[in-house]
């Protein structure tokens, strides 16, 4: 077998935002585009010949093309083995799960996550340090300068590889080790959750549960774990079997595209206790209870107010993290625990430093995001499990688990507004606007609300000290609100603004209303200072959470 040396000429497009590189599927077809990437991925990562990388996908639409470029290019790189998931799959947090038990020196997730997939839709990579955490910024720029310089790239001129059939083969000089997706992720489950008390609650049988799997990676998962694991009835999980499509549907947990089962919750008779959703890779999660939303940064918070009942758990928290757009209702629970909580920038790669030096055993995001120090990646599945053994324990319903807590620490009302597809130069002049306006608004008073502070985010990450400029601006009030804006990181086409709306309520008669009501204060004022509906021409949100 030949190496080819292909010349190429660099795409100057090839910059990672939030969580990896994406793009539509037409771009990645596109001649050398998808080569040119993966080559400055291992001419970032440099010499080094035998080195073991885990590879995989959530299934879209050119998931199983792209694992046979990359593992011909990875044997003509000196890469000594490839683990890949049978049939290219792994969800995102089973694939750092596998990076870290392999001990491998990193892996490459193919997906865009929660974008629509087939051959309109997108499709993305994404490089995972040895760590199993999402590459850091130091890294993911180096990829984008090394892209942007390319000449050419190497490729074996092989076959196509098996990758249906597990097992060991082998491409040129290269080990290829097909494994099975689902299993040791499922093992790790097991260990951290207690299994029997879960069984038990499903073999009660007064209680139901729907995980709606959206056509994308967690199908699998979902079935082992509920169905094969804890004996969950098979109709448990709906929408389980993966397509390169996604059934058409937009593999996104939230009350929009998760309509079916969000239909199912709200069922007048009948309606499950429990329902959950994940993402197209599956490291989001959106938990429901009957007639009942649980807002992801509540979810987060009443995550750490309960860890110690579980047994992966059973310590406590020794620190806990949230992004800075979440709610900062788990900043109670950590104060009340008298451990630290730490706010980062959106996106998890940020989490990984505290993470690995055990700053922290929690964290997650208002964007259904949620996970510990079990792996380096939100888990969605994790997520779901931590609920069904939390209810198994309390033996209560979503709804009173969650009004319980606001009753011990007070409600943070919470919203993000979304708007999606705006013209690129509006959004961006209406972000920098704003900023401008910034230090002029501290210290003067809006119908009640005072500005207290006034920046873009800045952070300093505690254990490497690199920084991160411009990650979202904040306005906040003096009683205990905060206004929120930033762009998206993530989106493939125009510009998504995100507006992020908090008001803390401690008044313990006034915890029970729609946040939509409760924040409308806020709402006028966000558009009273950022103007987007006048700026944009939008009447409303694409997306409310
Ligand atoms: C979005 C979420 C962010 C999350 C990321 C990857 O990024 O807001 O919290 O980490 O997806 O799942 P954004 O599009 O806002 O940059
Ligand atoms: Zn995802």
């Amino acid at each position: 077998m030949t190496i080819k040396i292909i010349p190429t000429q660099a795409f100057h497009d090839q910059k990672p935002g939030t969580s990896g590189l994406r793009k539509k599927v037409e771009v990645f077809q596109s001649e050398h585009y998808l080569e040119n990437f993966i080559q400055s991925i291992f001419d970032a990562l440099g010499e080094g010949a035998g080195r073991c990388l885990v590879l995989g996908g959530d299934g879209r639409y050119f998931n199983r093309e792209a694992v046979q470029v990359i593992l011909k290019m990875a044997a003509a790189n000196g890469v000594g083995r490839v683990i890949v998931g049978q049939g290219a799959i792994l969800s995102t947090p089973a694939m750092s799960h596998l990076i870290r038990k392999r001990k491998a020196d990193g892996g490459i997730i193919l997906s865009a996550s929660h974008n629509p997939g087939g051959p309109g839709g997108d499709f993305g990579v994404k490089f995972n340090m040895p760590n199993g955490g999402p590459a850091p910024e130091g890294f993911t720029n180096r990829v984008y300068e090394l892209a942007c310089a390319i000449e050419r790239y190497r490729i074996l001129d092989a076959d196509d590889v098996a990758i249906d059939t597990l097992g060991e083969t082998t491409l040129g000089d290269m080990a290829v080790e097909v494994i099975d997706s689902v299993s040791d992720y499922a093992d790790l489950m097991e260990h951290l959750f207690d299994f029997e008390r879960i069984r038990g609650l499903f073999e009660s049988g007064v209680f139901a549960m729907v995980c709606d799997s959206m056509h994308a990676v967690t199908g699998p998962y979902a079935i082992e774990i509920f169905g094969q694991r804890l004996g969950a009835p098979y109709n448990s999980v709906i929408n389980g079997k993966p397509l390169p499509d996604f059934g058409g549907g937009h593999p996104d947990p939230n009350l929009v595209y998760a309509a079916e089962l969000v239909e199912m919750m709200n069922r007048k008779k009948g309606a499950p206790d429990f329902g959950a959703a994940s993402d197209g890779d599956g490291d989001r999660n959106m938990i429901l209870g009957r007639h009942f939303f649980v807002t992801p940064s509540d979810s987060l918070a009443i995550l750490a107010a309960n860890a110690h009942l579980l047994p992966g758990y059973a310590q406590g928290i020794k620190g806990v993290a949230r992004s800075m757009p979440t709610s900062m209702a788990v900043d109670r629970v950590a104060h009340h625990h008298g451990v630290e909580c730490y706010e980062t920038p959106t996106g998890w790669k940020f989490f990984c430093n505290l993470l690995d030096n055990g700053l922290i055993n929690l964290c997650g995001e208002e964007s259904f995001g949620t996970g510990s120090d079990h792996v380096r990646e939100k888990d969605g599945l994790w997520a779901i499990l931590f609920w069904l053994n939390l209810i198994a324990v309390k033996r209560l319903s979503v709804a009173e688990i969650v009004r319980q807590h606001w009753q011990t620490y007070g409600r943070n009302y919470y919203t993000r507004h979304d708007y999606e597809g705006v013209d690129s130069g509006i959004a961006h002049q209406l972000v920098d606007d704003l900023r401008e306006t910034l230090p002029g608004l501290v210290g003067k008073s809006f119908g009640g609300h005072t500005v207290k502070a006034a920046d873009d985010f800045r952070y300093e990450d505690p254990v490497d000290h690199s920084v991160a400029e411009r990650q979202g601006i904040r306005i906040l009030l003096e009683n205990d609100a905060r206004i929120l804006l930033r762009l998206s990181g993530t989106g493939t086409e125009g510009a998504t603004l995100r507006l992020y709306l908090e008001q803390y309520e401690a008044d313990r008669t006034r915890l029970g209303h729609d946040p939509q009501a409760a924040l409308q204060g806020l709402i006028a004022l966000s558009e009273e200072l950022a103007g987007i509906k006048s700026r944009t021409g939008r009447e409303q949100p694409t997306v409310i959470t």
